[in-house]
């Protein structure tokens, strides 16, 4: 399977330096979440979604699996591009219900992960025949220029992911998204909801430590990549939620005072005790917020599901009328 690269190794590393460097030395300390995921970290990833804890990748499924048929029709598309589409384990759904629709002819998974990627792109260019499989490695939030230009297209943004960026992040995306998309063309997107602070943090602070694990890969990730000396077991995983911003935050705190040297940028970082370092916020959502930064986006809600429980919300939004 041919993927599509637009991510070079000097460019990733480059936008690795550049993560680090601003958030090591700012105050307080942050690391963005996407370098969470290399290859053990996507696992650790894998392994959170089936947490008993963790009832987002559940919830969303339970919505696709009741309303994949409504989505497909309302949708209508004929090309399917799913950003950060990881095992694409959830678009199977979407995949069957657009296929029975009749409507469907290219699917354009787009993931940062070479691996993921191929080995989900192959999965469905088996199962599907008849569908044209177009796997893309790119960064979301950078390239949205390069998703396919021609046919009725849907784009899915599953799991929650919009909640990784702050506010202002998530209003640029979404404004630049609605930019690339011609009226006809549909977004289908999923949002953790505000709920129960007990439950939020639970999902995100598991029993098992594998969250906690998680959280401390970005330390393997920057050892690895930029030849640090972070001793990751030093550093207690932490996950709040902040009832003002309605988000949940991932952080690591050092257990003592420290001293580590990030060798390829020559910058050395101290850590005094107790000091915390924010790794991941995930913003929860209300509908009524949702439909207000869609509009604000030159978008509209055609269509929002959530799951028995009220706890995930997935929006199929078009385009505003007024701003096409
Ligand atoms: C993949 C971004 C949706 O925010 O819930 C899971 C990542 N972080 N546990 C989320 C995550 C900690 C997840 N997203």
């Amino acid at each position: 399977m041919a993927v599509t690269d637009h991510l070079d190794d000097a460019y990733l590393r480059q936008s690795l330096e550049q993560d680090v460097r601003t958030g090591l030395t700012a105050s307080p300390k942050w690391l963005p979440p996407k370098w969470f995921y290399d290859a053990a970290g996507s696992e650790l990833f894998s392994r959170i979604t089936r947490l008993v804890e963790y009832y987002p990748t559940r919830r969303e499924l339970e919505i696709l699996r009741r309303h994949a048929v409504d989505v497909a029709a309302a949708g209508g598309a004929d090309t399917l591009v799913e950003l950060g589409s990881g095992t694409s384990e959830k678009t199977v759904l979407l995949l069957d219900a657009l296929a029975a629709a009749g409507t469907l002819r290219t699917y354009t998974p787009v993931d940062v992960d070479a691996v993921t990627l191929e080995a989900a792109a192959t999965r469905l260019a088996v199962r599907y025949p008849d569908l044209g499989v177009r796997p893309v490695r790119a960064d979301f939030e950078r390239h949205l220029s390069l998703l396919p230009r021609t046919g009725r297209r849907m784009v899915a943004f599953l799991g929650g992911t919009i909640g990784n960026l702050p506010p202002a992040a998530r209003e640029v995306f979404l404004k630049e998204l609605r930019s690339t998309l011609r009226p006809g063309d549909t977004l289908l997107l999923g949002t953790d909801l505000v709920k129960d602070p007990r439950r939020l943090v639970a999902a995100y602070d598991d029993a098992q430590g594998v969250t906690a694990a998680f959280n401390r890969n970005v330390l393997h990730v920057v050892n690895r990549e930029l030849d640090a000396d972070f001793e990751p077991d030093a550093f207690a995983h932490v996950a709040l939620y902040d009832e003002d911003h309605e988000w949940i935050e991932m952080r690591l705190r050092a257990t003592r005072p420290m001293r580590v040297t990030i060798r390829a940028l020559g910058l050395p970082v101290s850590f005094e005790d107790g000091e915390e370092m924010r790794t991941e916020i995930s913003a929860k959502f209300r509908p009524e917020g949702i439909a207000d930064e869609l509009d604000r986006a030159g978008f509209t809600v055609l269509r929002f599901f959530t799951d028995t429980a009220g706890d995930f919300g997935l929006t199929l939004a078009g385009l505003r009328p007024s701003s096409s």
